[in-house]
C-alpha cells in the first residue's frame, strides 16, 4: 500500500503538471494564431486598398482551395496552412506596377516578365514572418505546373507542395470565371472542362477531380456567400 502511494503520487502530479504545460502551450499557440490573423487582416486591407480585384480574387481562391482541401481530407492543420497560403498567394502583386496589373489588353513580353515576378515577391514578403515558412513557399510555387513547365523554378509533380498545386487550380478557375471590365467570366461548367483538359500537364489530375466534385457539392447548397474563417468575414460568390 505504502509502496503504491510512493509511486502513485509523483505519477499523478507529473501527469497533472504535464497537462498544465500542454494547456499553456495550446494557449500560447492560440494567442500566436490570433496575432498572426490580425496581422494577416491588416496586410490584406493594404492589398484591398491597392488592388481590390486581387483582394476579392484572393478570398475566392481561399474558398475554392478550402473546398478542394475538404475533398482531399486534409488535416485541420493543413487546412489552416492552405487557407493562409491562399489568401496570401498574390500578396506580391503589391509590388507589380498598376499599368501592368490593370492592363485590359494583352501583356507585352516585357510586361509578362514583370507579372511573372509576383510569386517570388509574395515569398519575399512572407518568408521572414516566423511560422510562415510553408505559407511563403506555397505562395512562391503557386504558378508551378504539374509537368514542370511552370515558374519560378520549374518544379514538377510531388515536388510542388500540395497546397500550391491546389491554389493553382483555384487561381486558374477564378481567373476564368470572374468578370472583368474587358471580358465576361466563363460559366463554371466550361471552366471545369478547361481544368480537365489541362489535367496532367498544368494541373494535378487527382486534385482537379476533387475540386470539381467539391464544387458540385457546394452548388447543391445554393448559398450566395462563402465564409473565410481567418478573415472572420463572409464574401459574395459572384465574381463580377
Ligand atoms: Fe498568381
Amino acid at each position: 500500500m505504502k509502496k503504491n502511494n510512493v509511486f502513485e503520487l509523483p505519477t499523478m502530479s507529473t501527469a497533472l503538471s504535464l497537462l498544465g504545460m500542454a494547456g499553456q502551450v495550446e494557449q500560447l499557440k492560440n494567442e500566436n494564431r490570433k496575432i498572426s490573423e490580425q496581422a494577416a487582416r491588416t496586410i490584406l486591407k493594404a492589398l484591398d486598398a491597392k488592388d481590390s480585384y486581387t483582394y476579392g480574387h484572393s478570398m475566392r481562391v481561399a474558398y475554392f482551395s478550402l473546398v478542394t482541401g475538404t475533398e482531399a481530407q486534409l488535416s485541420a492543420e493543413e487546412m489552416y496552412e492552405l487557407e493562409l497560403s491562399a489568401i496570401f498567394h498574390d500578396i506580391g502583386k503589391i509590388g507589380t506596377p498598376d499599368a501592368v496589373l490593370n492592363k485590359p489588353s494583352r501583356l507585352s513580353e516585357e510586361e509578362f516578365l514583370i507579372m511573372k515576378q509576383h510569386p517570388e515577391k509574395s515569398w519575399e514578403i512572407l518568408q521572414d514572418y516566423q511560422g510562415f515558412e510553408k505559407i511563403a513557399s506555397n505562395a512562391r510555387f503557386h504558378h508551378e505546373r504539374f509537368d514542370g513547365k511552370g515558374y519560378p523554378l520549374g518544379l514538377k509533380g510531388d515536388e510542388i507542395p500540395t497546397a500550391a498545386r491546389i491554389i493553382l487550380i483555384a487561381d486558374t478557375f477564378d481567373a476564368m470565371t470572374s468578370t472583368r471590365p474587358y471580358r465576361k467570366g466563363l460559366p463554371y461548367e466550361v471552366a471545369f472542362d478547361e481544368l480537365i483538359q489541362f489535367s496532367g500537364t498544368q494541373f494535378d489530375p487527382q486534385l482537379v477531380k476533387m475540386f470539381i466534385s467539391g464544387m458540385k457539392k457546394e452548388a447543391l447548397k445554393g448559398e450566395e456567400e462563402f465564409f473565410i474563417p481567418i478573415m472572420a468575414k463572409k464574401f459574395t460568390k459572384n465574381a463580377a
